[in-house]
């Protein structure tokens, strides 16, 4: 994947002293989806430099193995252990479980469900979903469900165990979960339509899929209080950040390159963005039911909390999202 849109190469300015911060994570174990670029790689890496065992769940490509490489090259002596997870079929999803479960003999101690891509085009995945809210959302939901005895294994060990969620400031776009973009109508969604300053059909699905995130969160933390407030859930969002998020977008057709360019230096590096990220997986003075980033809108700094927002922390938002997500993976989430 081309790098042309890290072009402004910021400094981290905030990096190191956040994870100065963080305490060991020797005897945890943490999963996290999308490891081959941009947050999920930093993610990985500084877990694994804080003594975590890492789970690096990606679909089989050269990336993944490249990627692979780098970050054992980069970590001498860590703990990584990739298993094959396409988060573009379920099929894949559940077939990624024997080897995780395998790798988890105490438990999962944090699930992060980072991956995604932004701005596709208007195509169905193998399951017929959407193929940014199957990727950004529901495999993300299948996935969670099939690991919670696991992550429960390590809550009761190790005295809580995390499930975090990737949103963004498109969060904000829509502002309403609609129920069709969860429906199995992958292909006929709005079309292909993308026009500068992030409207158009591919953005309209991309805001629907980053809310999701952010509505799965809220779901999560009103079960786990309920049901055993060992479990925490917590979502991120990076602001604006370098990483191949945009690549893949231009590439794709959801953005052009000029306005990338001149975007793109209203942002922060990746490592940057990742604060937010790894205080959910890692600061234990971050608690469940918050959203962690540069301000609720901001595009870069210092990452803090904030309670979830409540239009989608609400019980229509919330019933809507768990039931689609239920209907789309073809089996009940009982928490
Ligand atoms: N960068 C930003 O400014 C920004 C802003 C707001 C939110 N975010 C969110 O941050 C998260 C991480 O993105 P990033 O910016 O770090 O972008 P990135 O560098 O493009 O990383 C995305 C990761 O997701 C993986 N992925 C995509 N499709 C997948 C699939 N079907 N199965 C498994 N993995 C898949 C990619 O792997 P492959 O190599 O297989 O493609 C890659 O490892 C995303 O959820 C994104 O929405 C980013």
């Amino acid at each position: 994947m081309s790098s042309s849109y890290k072009k402004p190469g910021f400094d981290a300015k905030y990096f190191e002293q956040l994870v100065n911060s963080l305490p060991a994570l020797e005897s945890k174990t943490i999963a996290i989806t999308g490891t081959t670029s941009g947050m999920g790689f930093i993610a990985a890496e500084t877990c694994a430099r804080l003594g975590a065992k890492v789970i690096l769940l990606n679909r089989p490509s050269k990336r993944s193995d490249n990627s692979f490489d780098r970050l054992k090259k980069n970590v001498s002596n860590a703990q990584f252990h990739k298993v094959n997870c396409d988060l573009q079929s379920f099929d894949s999803v559940r077939g990624s479980i024997t080897a995780i479960n395998e790798l988890c003999p105490d438990g999962l101690n944090v699930l992060c469900n980072n991956a995604g891509i932004m701005a596709f085009r208007d195509e169905p995945t193998i399951d017929g979903y959407d193929v940014q809210m199957q990727t950004n959302h529901l495999s993300h939901f299948l996935l969670t469900k099939l690991l919670l005895p696991k992550i429960e294994q390590a809550a009761e060990k190790h005295g809580e165990a995390r499930v975090v969620n990737h949103s963004s400031v498109a969060r904000h776009q829509q502002k309403k979960l609609k129920g069709e973009y969860l429906e199995k109508r992958g292909g006929s969604l709005g079309g292909d339509g993308a026009s500068m300053f992030f409207s158009g059909a591919r953005w309209v699905r991309y805001s629907q899929t980053k809310l999701a995130n952010a509505t799965f969160t809220a779901c999560l933390h009103e079960k786990f209080q309920k049901s055993n407030p060992k479990l925490k859930a917590m979502v991120a969002h990076p602001g604006l950040a370098e990483s191949d998020l945009q690549s893949s977008t231009v590439k794709d057709g959801g953005m052009g390159s000029f306005f990338t360019r001149y975007l793109m230096k209203l942002g922060q590096s990746e490592k940057d963005g990742c604060l937010g990220l790894l205080r959910c997986i890692a600061d234990p003075k971050i608690n469940s039911g918050v959203i962690v980033g540069p301000g609720l809108r901001g595009l870069k700094g210092k990452a803090k909390a904030f309670s979830l927002e409540k239009y989608y922390d609400n019980d229509y938002t919330k019933a809507l999202l768990w039931t689609k997500s239920c209907e789309a993976i073809s089996d009940e989430f009982n928490i």
